[in-house]
């Protein structure tokens, strides 16, 4: 009998690439999808359309914030594994949207465990928990694990607090097979475009092709630790597959500022950035033709900043072998050809 999977924001980046996993792992997927206006499954539709796995994948309205209709899918669905990836997850939105971000990032998760003790599924169905590096805010400056103390500093991060705890709370006082993954950032070309990674490639590909004359960002001097999505969600499949849960971190253990990103990118296109002035007033100019192609605008900074990211992902590897196979230059190589392809066929 193959195994059933339930995905709760299957239509995101992650989920898109975990359901591709599954599959070929020959696990029946089902995945959670917002009603909408407009239809926004574009990064599933490969997979919704295909005829290979027209009897193995599945999708169901619902909303995090929905209870009843959490528990009803999962009576439902009766799944082995719940991969719960849906969250309000922009960092800076959460300043705007606190309620709902803990409404849906925080209660939402509450919801789906609830839905599985009341079921009577606690010794059926495994649990994965999408937690986050924001969740350890600046508590650390230099590598973070697994025992870091946990500082968030924005609406997002303190609910997805909450959730990590309620996970934990759940596994121990139900025995419900829940793990966290404590996911560092990671990025592809599927990634949402507001996250800084693909405005950045985004606005550097219209650059190149005359679409646009200047990036527009925030703070140049944050540092993140940016991987691959493909390769954590693949890592979501190994902690899930684990004979006991536990709580991981997946990160690369390497980072970078936003500066540096830009820069690459830029290089990317045969562009040499060269910084001037400071502050609001700094700008990224082309060293040969002095143009100005970066600005640093107000409205991208957050009321509060997470500054410095870097994790230890040695439990992992010890447990699994997990490993962040692409490097940064492979990540910004794939997303700036994926930008220009899609900018050039528009063209
Ligand atoms: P994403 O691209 O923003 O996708 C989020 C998904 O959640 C989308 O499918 C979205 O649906 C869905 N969603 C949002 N609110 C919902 C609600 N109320 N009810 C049902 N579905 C809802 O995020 P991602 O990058 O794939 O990240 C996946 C998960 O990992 C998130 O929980 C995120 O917080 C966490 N995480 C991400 C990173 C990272 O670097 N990417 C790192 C650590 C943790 P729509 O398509 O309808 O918007
Ligand atoms: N989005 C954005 N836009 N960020 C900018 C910009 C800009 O124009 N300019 C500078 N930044 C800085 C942000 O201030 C932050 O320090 C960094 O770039 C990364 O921002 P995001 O790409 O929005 O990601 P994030 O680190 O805030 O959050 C992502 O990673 C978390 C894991 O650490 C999200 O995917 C979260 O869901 C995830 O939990």
């Amino acid at each position: 009998m193959s195994k059933i999977a339930l995905i709760t924001g299957i239509t995101g980046q992650d989920g898109s690439y975990l359901a591709e996993i599954l599959l070929e792992k020959k696990i029946i997927v089902h995945g959670l999808v917002r009603r909408s206006s407009l239809i926004k499954t574009d990064r599933i539709d490969n997979l919704y359309y295909n005829p290979k796995y027209k009897s193995k994948f599945f999708l169901h309205y619902g909303d995090m914030t929905d209870g009843l209709n959490l528990v009803s899918l999962v009576k439902k669905i009766n799944p082995d594994y719940i991969f719960n990836l849906a969250a309000q997850s922009h960092v800076q939105v959460s300043f705007e949207t606190p309620e709902y971000t803990a409404n849906a990032d925080g209660l939402g998760t509450l919801r789906l465990l609830e839905a599985i003790r009341i079921l009577s599924k606690t010794k059926k169905i495994k649990f994965y928990q999408a937690s986050t590096s924001e969740m350890f805010g600046n508590s650390e400056k230099s590598l973070i694990n697994e025992n870091t103390k946990f500082e968030p500093v924005s609406p997002y991060g303190s609910a997805k607090l909450y959730s990590y705890w309620i996970t934990r709370n759940y596994r121990d006082a139900y025995g419900i097979y829940a793990s966290n993954g404590i996911l560092f950032n990671h990025e592809s070309p599927r990634r949402g475009e507001t996250f800084v990674t693909r405005k950045v490639a985004r606005a550097v590909s219209e650059i190149y092709f005359n679409k646009s004359k200047y990036l527009v960002v925030g703070n140049l001097n944050a540092k993140r630790d940016w991987g691959h999505a493909r390769d954590y969600a693949f890592g979501m499949y190994q902690i899930i597959c684990q004979k006991k849960p536990a709580d991981y971190i997946l990160s690369t253990g390497k980072n970078y500022t936003v500066r540096k990103f830009i820069e690459k990118c830029f290089k990317f296109i045969n562009i040499k950035i060269v910084w001037k002035g400071k502050g609001l007033k700094e700008v990224g100019i082309n060293k040969k033709n002095k143009k100005v192609l970066v600005k640093v605008g107000k409205r991208f900074f957050r009321p509060n900043e997470v500054h410095d990211l870097r994790g230890d992902s040695s439990k992992a590897k010890k447990a699994f072998g997990w490993n962040p196979n692409t490097s940064i230059d492979d990540l910004i190589k794939e997303m700036m050809v994926e930008e220009l392809k899609t900018l050039g066929r528009e063209n």
